[in-house]
């Protein structure tokens, strides 16, 4: 890990910055490959990451496994984070306060990793990096803002129960590494959204 990137997590799990540093166990830095080309989005902790100080270590972090594993990709490959760092009491969804509070450490995981495209999973991700909602009918598309590559999709949660999302998710993630894939190969990738500067 660089040593930024080991200030930000240092920071992560000593903030006090917010009311859900009250009741946390371990705030919850974002992990993995800061050599990765695209960085993962979810929402915010929950029961087991509160538990273990890490992301996506739960049922929806399972899933996300399997689909990334469907695509030939391994969690030590890639870099994944949250938008809000503290598990909100009984996962409820964080709110804008809180989501507004968390959001420098974001953009300074992005700034150190730079990664080519940044998979958003889920709505709170897509409304809190991208002003979006209702990300079904969204996902599966390319967005550039500020020069800055997103690819939206569903959280994997979603896929627990609801059997449909099973598919949708593991086929858009095969499409997410496809275009990494372009872009590492410096090909022209199709933009869905172009955000005004
Ligand atoms: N859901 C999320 O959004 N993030 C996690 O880390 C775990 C579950």
């Amino acid at each position: 890990m660089t040593q930024e990137l080991e200030e930000v997590k240092q920071n992560v799990i000593k903030c006090t910055k917010c009311d859900l540093c009250k009741t946390r166990t371990n705030a919850v830095p974002g992990k993995g490959n800061f050599q990765s080309e695209v960085i993962f989005v979810g929402e915010a902790p929950g029961r087991n990451e509160d538990k273990n100080g890490e992301p996506f270590v739960g049922v929806a972090g399972k899933k996300l496994s399997i689909a990334l594993e469907n695509a030939g990709v391994s969690r030590d490959d890639i870099y994944i984070t949250n938008i809000v760092k503290c598990r909100p009491p009984n996962n409820r969804v964080p709110s804008t306060v809180e989501r507004n509070t968390c959001q420098d450490f974001l953009k300074e995981e992005i700034s150190i990793i730079k990664p080519k495209i940044i998979c958003v999973l889920g709505n709170t991700a897509f409304k809190s990096i991208l002003g979006g909602s209702e990300i079904t009918k969204f996902r599966g598309k390319v967005v550039r803002k500020n020069n800055q590559l997103y690819f939206l999709t569903v959280h994997p949660a979603a896929t627990i129960y609801n059997q449909e999302f099973v598919e949708v998710l593991n086929n858009d993630i095969l499409k997410l590494f496809q275009i990494v894939k372009e872009l590492k190969n410096n090909k022209k990738v199709l933009i869905d959204i172009e955000y005004a500067p």
